[in-house]
């Protein structure tokens, strides 16, 4: 974050080198930190690259897999092997073959709402930092993964929605998303969001260059008002990056 508190702008050539960006800061914030570990993945596709970096052999034995437990920040309410489960796409993708079972954390989809899946979950996160209220002085995570979406939703946080504004409940059920696609979800909330060493948006590819130019312009939007207590950056490519923010600022 610069001195006016907005995230650092990283923008990588093309979309295979922002996942090479971003797999050299996940394995960065992993390297920092010589206990537990905690990394909360997120979902749709703009995190598909990453995720099979970090399972290729390049990368794999870069990252101490008994000590990093794995989260997800965001959760479509469908069967664990639906495609569109986002945990699902992770564990298929290069969790299942390298983390060890107890260490993959996935939202439970099967609870009937989404609202018995959140205080789940909530309780699953409190019992893995030890306490049910958030310490600046001690982050849930080491990072946070997010995605910005068309109407500039982050997680399930939609614009208007009752859900961005709340500062109690970890977890939050949202019986119906805003855009496609239309299950309901499950998303933790900004302060538990927030509670992190960094925060890595990874937005790619030109059909988001006018989502991006609202949020460089600073609207109020959920993933503007996604915020890390530590770092916050945006990992952009030039394909997603609007004509007047190219070239030197
Ligand atoms: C989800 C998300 C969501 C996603 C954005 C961007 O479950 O849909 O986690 O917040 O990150 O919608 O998605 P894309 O990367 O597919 O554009």
């Amino acid at each position: 974050m610069d001195a006016a508190g907005r995230p650092q702008l990283i923008v990588a050539p093309d979309a295979d080198a922002l996942a090479r960006t971003a797999a050299e800061r996940v394995t960065a914030r992993i390297a920092a930190n010589s206990g537990r570990i905690a990394i909360c993945l997120t979902g749709g596709s703009g995190p598909k690259k990453l995720y099979q970096l970090l399972g290729s052999e390049a990368w794999r034995d870069r990252i101490p897999w008994n000590r990093v437990h794995w989260f997800i920040g965001d959760e479509r309410v469908v069967p664990t092997d639906d495609p569109l489960n986002n945990m699902g796409v992770a564990r298929a993708t290069f969790l299942d073959r390298n983390a060890p079972s107890g260490h993959i954390h996935p939202i439970p989809t099967s609870l009937g709402n989404p609202d018995r899946s959140a205080e789940a979950y909530a309780h699953e996160l409190q019992a893995f930092y030890g306490a049910d209220s958030l310490d600046p002085a001690r982050p849930l995570f080491d990072m946070v993964l997010m995605g910005a979406g068309p109407d500039g939703h982050t997680a399930s946080l939609f614009p208007g929605y009752p859900a961005i504004e709340e500062t109690e409940r970890w977890v939050v059920g949202v019986p119906k998303a805003n855009v496609a696609p239309f299950v309901p979800r499950v998303s933790l909330t900004l302060p538990v969001l927030a509670s992190c060493r960094e925060m890595l948006f990874e937005i790619a590819g030109h059909d988001k260059q006018p989502i991006l130019t609202r949020l460089l312009n600073g609207e109020t939007l959920p993933a503007t008002r996604a915020r890390s207590q530590g770092e916050t950056v945006w990992l952009v490519d030039q394909a997603a990056l609007p004509e007047d923010f190219r070239g030197p600022r």
